[in-house]
């Protein structure tokens, strides 16, 4: 059962920056369901690009896993591929680890804690980073989509998904109000809204969608797609 969200619904004398740590994971399906818009739709659609661009005797990367909701999608549309799960949070490795061994799906698939930015990315057909490039240091953005790249076969893809910043301040306050409209909808106060808001601060640093595009490219992606939107929150399909 998933258990609600209510890390910010009191007053907090100081909001601290925002981790993954034990109280986020205990709440984490609940959170990002009500706080990123098509969340789930998303999660289920890249089930559908892992199964079409999976090539045999390769692997699949959940970089930023969490709890494990892409390898889970990875897997029900294509149950024996072999998938390395990457997360930098105990807490959140942790429960990840519990779901898959509960749901028997645990075979195949590699749980690493540690740094993506770190990592040797080898023999790929599908790299998945589900709302995770955004918690990675400005700076150190390029670094790892380069790795990326490097360990992709031909042909194999990588999955972006971002919180975006848009271009002009007019056009990011609409977004930013048609967000917080759906989080609203979904339960959250106007406290909560921007106690979270706060603590995100510094930590998730959003880009233009043009941004990405730009570094996509610039590291070797031929093809780079928008495949979802829903306000300021994107998709993007990019193709060795
Ligand atoms: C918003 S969550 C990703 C959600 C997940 N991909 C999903 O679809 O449910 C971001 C995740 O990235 C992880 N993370 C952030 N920086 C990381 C890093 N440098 N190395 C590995 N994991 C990192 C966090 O611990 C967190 O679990």
């Amino acid at each position: 059962m998933k258990v609600k969200d209510q890390i910010y619904q009191q007053p907090l004398t100081e909001v601290a920056g925002f981790s993954f740590d034990a109280a986020v994971a205990q709440v984490f399906p609940d959170m990002i369901q009500r706080s990123v818009p098509g969340y789930l739709t998303l999660v289920e659609n890249i089930g559908v690009i892992g199964a079409q661009f999976y090539q045999t005797g390769s692997r699949c990367y959940d970089l930023g896993c969490s709890l494990g909701a892409v390898s889970f999608s990875l897997r029900r549309q294509n149950p024996q591929v072999p998938i390395v799960a990457v997360d930098n949070s105990e807490a959140m490795l942790a429960r990840c680890d519990e779901h898959l061994r509960r749901a028997g799906e645990s075979e195949n698939i590699e749980l690493r804690c540690a740094d993506i930015t770190q990592l040797k990315i080898e023999n790929a057909s599908v790299v998945v980073l589900n709302f995770t490039l955004q918690f990675i240091e400005l700076a150190q953005r390029e670094a790892l989509l380069a790795e990326i790249y490097a360990g992709l076969n031909r042909g194999g893809v990588l999955i972006l998904s971002e919180k975006i910043a848009l271009e002009s301040a007019e056009k990011e306050q609409r977004f930013v109000d048609l967000h917080h409209g759906f989080k609203r909808a979904n339960g959250y106060s106007d406290l909560e809204i921007s106690q979270k808001r706060s603590a995100l601060e510094n930590v998730l640093i959003p880009e233009t969608v043009q941004q990405h595009q730009q570094r996509l490219q610039a590291v070797g992606f031929e093809s780079v797609e928008v495949w979802f939107q829903c306000w300021n929150f994107v998709s993007l399909l990019a193709v060795k």
